[in-house]
């Protein structure tokens, strides 16, 4: 398959790699457009401009970082950060999505989606993405950290996503332990909240789906908030197999978080047009993302505030997925959510927030 078509606008470079991205990236060179002044509003008690964002994805550097927050995001998580350095997985990381497979099979997470070459013209724009959560070290990482804190504005604020390293010999207490380390490492660097990100379609069961399993879920958010020193504590899921599900991860991480963010994206198995597998070996189910989730992730929101109100438990939910114009974010909000974040969207179109201001001040 030949490489993604770049979108004019888009910051994140699809003919070159990860590294060359994170390094060089992101490419906006144009002026800076003003950011309308919008009336401050709170986010889990922190004041903020408005209650859009990027969740941790694109914003894999302070540089990274700093461009979004001059465009006007104001809820801005640092790409998941590790205690040990991780190779971005092999290219591609990328693949365009069939449109029609997407609006009949999205739905049913057995079903296999096709990668095309290019976008169907007209459509939302929705891909897979095969990352494998890589990381800089810590060494690199922290300061760089503390420089994305240090360059925003007022109104603003930063949340460091932290996921714990696991694999063979890697005890269950040296995971947890892992949580701490990083908790402390994050919030060292200034950030405002921390995230445990507990949920990546394209790594090992052991990190990839840990929010599908409750016990666990409560044992890492209790580490987390130990180590916070005060700051909100977060936790990044994926789409839950039913209510029930949910219902069991929230009433455990009920007291030991203070919200939860929806969704990561959903795991589908990518093929090429002949049916074998569109990414290499081991990647063969790849997240779903861009403007074709929005309706899953709006779905997870509406039923976890359904959840939350029933239960009458202490917990937020940021909204994620799908998220690429005004009308979206606003939709989030609607649904209940305390903020919203958009990263593909945002990707493709880096101006979202500013428009976003100007269509709805009191987002
Ligand atoms: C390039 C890229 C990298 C990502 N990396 C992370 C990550 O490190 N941690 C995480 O929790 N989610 C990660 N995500 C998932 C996003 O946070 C988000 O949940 C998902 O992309 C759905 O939102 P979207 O439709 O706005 O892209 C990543 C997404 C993209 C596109």
């Amino acid at each position: 398959m030949s490489l993604p078509t770049q979108a004019p606008g888009q910051t994140y470079r699809f003919d070159q790699s990860f590294e060359w991205n994170f390094v060089n990236g992101p490419q906006f060179t144009a002026p800076f457009p003003p950011v309308p002044q919008t009336p401050m509003k709170t986010f889990l008690g922190l004041p903020v401009r408005s209650r859009l964002g990027v969740p941790a994805s694109i914003l894999s550097t302070s540089r990274w970082l700093e461009t979004y927050a001059r465009l006007g995001f104001d809820v801005l998580t640092f790409k998941t950060v590790r205690s040990i350095a991780r190779l971005c997985g092999s290219p591609p990381n990328w693949l365009y999505l069939d449109e029609a497979d997407l609006a009949r099979h999205l739905a049913d997470p057995d079903a296999p989606l096709h990668a095309v070459d290019q976008p169907t013209p007209g459509c939302g724009l929705t891909l897979a993405g095969s990352f494998g959560m890589p990381s800089a070290p810590p060494s690199f990482w922290q300061p760089d950290l503390e420089r994305a804190c240090r360059s925003i504005g007022d109104g603003q604020v930063v949340i460091g996503s932290i996921v714990g390293t696991a694999g063979e010999g890697v005890s269950d207490q040296a995971f947890i332990a892992d949580f701490d380390r990083l908790t402390r490492q994050v919030c060292e660097a200034g950030v405002h909240a921390v995230e445990a990100n507990l949920s990546c379609p394209n790594v090992g069961r052991a990190e990839g789906e840990l929010y599908q399993d409750s016990e666990r879920s409560g044992q890492i958010a209790q580490a987390v908030r130990a180590a916070s020193g005060g700051r909100p504590v977060l936790l990044k899921t994926g789409p839950f197999a039913s209510p029930q599900a949910m219902r069991g991860f929230l009433q455990r991480v009920n007291g030991h978080a203070d919200a939860v963010v929806m969704i990561n994206a959903p795991a589908r198995r990518i093929v090429r047009a002949d049916g074998s597998p569109a990414f290499p070996p081991g990647r063969e189910r790849a997240g779903v993302i861009g403007a074709r989730i929005l309706p899953i992730a709006l779905d997870a929101v509406r039923t976890a505030r359904q959840l939350i109100a029933a239960d009458h438990l202490a917990l937020q939910v940021i909204g994620a997925g799908g998220l690429t114009t005004p009308a979206d974010a606003r939709a989030f909000l609607d649904a209940g959510a305390c903020a919203a974040q958009s990263a593909t969207g945002a990707m493709f179109n880096p101006y979202l927030a500013i428009q976003t201001k100007h269509a709805d001040p009191s987002i």
